[in-house]
């Protein structure tokens, strides 16, 4: 059982690895791809000189609301990454630290009220019991923050898992979107006319 469980976490995790080195290829390659869609802009402008104005008026506000999405989904990313940081991570552990804290004041005041003994040997027959029974506390107290400790490691890793995914998806956007406005561009440049839908990923959007 136990080794088919790991198995399957290794499995897991070889396919996540892959996955995410495909991704990584696939948009090095959609990026390479925008410039050349760049690239060929660049010439079909300079052979269709009389049209290509109306053509990069057209399709420049569009190849700019592009990076605009971009920027803003990259901040939106850094934005819930930070908070998820900070805030979120502080109440994740904020129980567990409150829980140790009372423990440890617990403690210290049990000891401390062995000071008001009668004589010195109830005093120290007190502190005696007290401190044995503290130390089981304080055991536990141990215990709790290493899981803590872990517990927290590992939301780091997560935090920052949710960081790499969402950066990839905006990038993502970005490479495809730009790709089709390029598309697009070209196509202009090459029929010397606008096509006359403006926006492929709008199907109910109907030209006025
Ligand atoms: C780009 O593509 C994504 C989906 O891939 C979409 O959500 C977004 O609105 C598109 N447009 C812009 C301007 O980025
Ligand atoms: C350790 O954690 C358990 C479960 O979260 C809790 O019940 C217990 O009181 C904690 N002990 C200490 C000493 O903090
Ligand atoms: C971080 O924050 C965002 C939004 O606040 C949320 O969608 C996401 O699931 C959070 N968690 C992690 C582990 O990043």
């Amino acid at each position: 059982m136990c080794r088919k469980l790991s198995l399957l976490l290794l499995l897991l995790g070889l396919s996540l690895g892959s996955t995410l080195a495909f991704h990584l290829q696939t948009s090095l390659k959609t990026s390479s791809k925008i410039q050349e869609l760049q690239m060929e802009s660049k010439v079909l402008a300079e052979t269709h000189q009389d049209t290509s104005s109306m053509c990069f008026a057209y399709y420049s506000p569009q190849l700019s609301q592009v990076t605009d999405q971009y920027q803003a989904d990259y901040d939106l990313c850094m934005t819930n990454y930070e908070h998820n940081k900070t805030v979120s991570v502080h109440q994740y552990y904020k129980n567990d630290l409150e829980q140790i804290e009372t423990d440890v004041y617990r403690c210290s005041e049990a000891m401390l009220r062995c000071y008001d003994a009668e004589t010195a040997i109830e005093a120290f027959e007190c502190i005696s019991t007290t401190a044995a029974e503290e130390a089981q506390i304080f055991y536990g107290v141990s215990s709790n923050a290493t899981q803590v400790a872990a517990e927290v490691k590992l939301f780091y890793v997560k935090i920052d898992t949710e960081l790499n995914k969402c950066v990839n998806s905006a990038e993502r956007s970005y490479v495809e979107n730009t790709s089709n406005v390029y598309d697009q561009l070209n196509a202009c440049l090459r029929s010397n006319k606008i096509p006359p839908t403006p926006t492929p990923p709008t199907p109910t959007y109907s030209t006025p």
